[in-house]
């Protein structure tokens, strides 16, 4: 026999081994994909990646950071914050509702530190920012991993711009109280106010700002937010205090307004770029990411502080609760 042929003989008898090995390889793949799913080729924990993670505690990353409005045009601070918020929800459903009740309850707070200007508009699916104003909306974002955003829009240190973003994917299907506190825990960041407390496992404090795993319990705005929005705005009746001063505010001409809302304006429509939880980002979001340079500044089991850097003296922070 010659070498040849000897070589075809245990072809023949060997061959379908080969090929069952094989096929039991890629069955085998197959399954472990199945099972572990995204995580085969990035299994990235985001804390690692995204540069600026607190190096304590990260539950304490954003408590009590609170931001603060540019005041309006010329006027003096510590005379309370006035503020237009566009409503950009759906007529007539439970979030119009929800809406309007905590627009009402944060306006009237003891000490009453803000007033809100409610107006309407035609419904923008992008939920675009609008220069010195609050925008709220509701539409189904998809999986992006947050129940509820709010981003405000920072011009050297101050908010120029803000939207809040309820997301249907998630809320839907939840309780009655689920939707109420998101609503109202975002309405409170669009004031500039940070969290009252991180931890959601503690006795919960009763207000909106505060975290928890009961949402019934913190339904409202209460005595220590409103406070500490006189200490950022003064109050209504013109208290005249507020905690530090930078603004140096003066009145602007016609010219130098426009310039500035037409700039702001610019900016604000980044607001409405795809916003998506670091655990939930992939391997694609990833590489977005690192061209847009998001910080990370605090992540919780339920919530996440982001801070994006426009340049120019611009940057977003954003504050997500997350989905559970
Ligand atoms: C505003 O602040 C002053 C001084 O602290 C206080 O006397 C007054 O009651 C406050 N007004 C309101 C409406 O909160
Ligand atoms: C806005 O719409 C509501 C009803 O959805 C209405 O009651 C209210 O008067 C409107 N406000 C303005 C300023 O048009």
């Amino acid at each position: 026999m010659s070498d040849w042929s000897d070589y075809r003989k245990k072809a023949i008898e060997h061959g379908p081994r080969v090929a069952l090995a094989i096929t039991l390889v890629v069955i085998t793949f197959g399954v472990y994909v199945s099972v572990f799913g995204d995580r085969v080729g990035y299994d990235v924990d985001p804390a690692s990646w995204l540069p600026g993670i607190p190096e304590g505690d990260p539950n304490m990353g954003s408590v009590g950071v609170h931001e603060r409005w540019l005041p309006v045009d010329g006027k003096e601070e510590g005379n309370g914050l006035t503020l237009q918020i566009a409503n950009n929800l759906a007529s007539g459903s439970d979030w119009d509702y929800y809406f309007r009740t905590y627009v009402e309850e944060w306006d009237n707070g003891t000490p009453d530190a803000v007033t809100l200007i409610i107006r309407n508009t035609t419904y923008d699916s992008e939920c675009s920012g609008v220069a010195m104003a609050m925008k709220v909306c509701n539409g189904n974002y998809g999986p992006t991993g947050w129940n509820g955003v709010n981003q405000v829009l920072l011009k050297d240190g101050y908010i120029v711009s803000s939207i809040a973003k309820m997301n249907d994917f998630y809320l839907e299907g939840t309780t009655e109280a689920e939707k109420k506190y998101t609503m109202c825990h975002e309405l409170g960041h669009g004031l500039g106010l940070g969290h009252s407390d991180e931890n959601f496992q503690n006795s919960d404090l009763g207000n909106c700002m505060d975290y928890t795993n009961n949402p019934e319990n913190n339904l409202h705005p209460d005595d220590y937010n409103y406070m500490i929005l006189e200490e950022l705005y003064g109050n209504v009746s013109g208290s005249g205090q507020v905690a530090e001063s930078r603004s140096g505010n003066r009145r602007m001409t016609d010219e130098e307004k426009r310039t500035m809302d037409e700039e702001i304006g610019a900016y604000a429509s980044r607001l409405s770029d795809h916003i998506v939880a670091s655990s939930k980002m992939t391997y694609r979001s990833r590489g977005f990411q690192s061209k847009s340079t998001v910080i990370l500044l605090s992540k919780t089991e339920t919530a996440e502080h982001h801070e994006r850097v426009l340049g120019n003296g611009y940057s977003i922070r954003a504050r997500m609760l997350l989905a559970k």
